[in-house]
């Protein structure tokens, strides 16, 4: 049985994951995550009670309970999702993004070291640490091309920055020490258990409530989306067969600009809660988020050729089981909106 250590299992793509290992495979899963505010036990039903999962509240900045935690559950591999995720609020306070990000991955990859270096030949040489990564580290892109792993780094919010630099100092740590690393940058993930200030929930959100669904700019910023499951499978890919010290990107081949995706939500609000149809009226334009990148898209072949994997989902089959997920689950998003979050606007500076 593979012991595996997910940092920010209580996030959004971690949350998959671990639901994914506990539900496909035989591993053990300890779940390391502080809580922050974008945490969520309960987007990991049944977890509590399954002898194959441990739970531990630990800050990844904090090196000697990182150290306490590998002497303790002794992993076979880190798969490090933990991280300040969200790039309105790095605009407004990107301090908690370099610290949980930067500092976070280095305290973490400092532990997994000091750890790795002490198993016997075998296992060091089985272990694995992967970092997982965003397509925004590349920056931007006009109207045509890709990113592809060879894209030059050109990141430009905080958030973007962050994730930039652990990924600089996850690859250091395996060209300078050996650490056997993989890497993965994705595009935009989108599904269930969306924390409802992401562009996919809270527009759901907002249209079930008949409120004012507020695009950036004119919505023509283009992203390119990824069904979260089929985002969890490349990365259990990329930990079982990934070529030590290579990043892999994942996409999911589904570029829209974020009117187009706006305007599907409603249509499918409109067929699935006829009763606020029709919901394109709510559309609303909202000054735009400032350094707005216009164009993100991700060129996928490299994990399709060598690692095999596509997604399952595509966009309209995706969206269409997310939107009915949160009609089916009101519980979980309406105690995200009882507490402190309440779908306001973030990342506008001084604006
Ligand atoms: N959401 C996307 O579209 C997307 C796309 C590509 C890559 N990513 C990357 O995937 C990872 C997961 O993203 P997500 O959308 O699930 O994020 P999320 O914000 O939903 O979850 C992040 C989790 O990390 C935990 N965390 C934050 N700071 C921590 C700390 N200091 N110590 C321990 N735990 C901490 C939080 O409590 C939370 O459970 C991130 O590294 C992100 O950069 C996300």
């Amino acid at each position: 049985m593979k012991r595996i250590l997910v940092t920010g299992g209580a996030g959004f793509i971690g949350s998959a994951v671990v639901r994914q290992l506990l539900a496909e495979t035989d591993a053990f899963v300890v779940n390391v995550d502080k809580l922050t505010y974008a945490a969520n036990l309960s987007s990991l039903p049944g977890a509590a009670d399954n002898p194959r999962y441990a739970f531990e509240k630990v800050d990844i900045c904090d090196g000697e309970e990182l150290r306490r935690v590998f002497a303790q559950h002794r992993p076979d591999a880190v798969m490090h999702l933990a991280a300040e995720s969200h790039v309105d609020r790095s605009i407004d306070g990107p301090g908690e993004f370099i610290q949980t990000n930067v500092v976070g991955t280095f305290r973490l990859l400092e532990a997994a070291r000091g750890y790795w270096m002490g198993l016997p030949a075998d296992e060091r040489a089985a272990f694995r640490f992967h970092h997982i990564s965003t397509d925004e580290v590349f920056g931007t892109l006009g109207d045509e091309g890709f990113f592809t792993e060879t894209t030059a780094y050109s990141p430009n919010s905080p958030y973007s920055a962050s994730k930039a630099s652990s990924d600089h100092l996850v690859r250091a740590w395996h060209e300078t020490y050996g650490l056997p690393v993989v890497l993965t940058n994705c595009s935009n993930n989108y599904g269930p258990y969306h924390f409802p200030e992401k562009l996919i929930p809270l527009m759901i959100l907002k249209g079930l409530k008949g409120e004012p669904l507020p695009v950036y700019g004119k919505g023509d910023n283009v992203r390119d989306w990824l069904y979260v499951e089929d985002h969890a499978r490349a990365l259990r890919l990329v930990l079982e067969k990934g070529v030590i010290g290579e990043s892999y990107n994942v996409g999911g081949y589904n570029e829209r600009t974020n009117l187009d995706v706006v305007r599907t939500l409603c249509a499918l609000l409109d067929e699935l809660a006829p009763a606020g149809a029709p919901h394109d009226r709510l559309i609303t334009f909202v000054a735009d988020r400032p350094g707005h990148d216009k164009r993100y898209a991700i060129d996928a072949s490299k994990i399709t050729r060598e690692l095999g994997w596509t997604p399952q989902e595509t966009f309209e089959t995706g969206l269409r089981k997310t939107v009915e997920w949160y009609l089916e689950n009101r519980s979980w998003w309406e105690a995200i909106l009882n507490g402190s979050y309440r779908g306001e606007r973030l990342g506008l500076d001084a604006a």
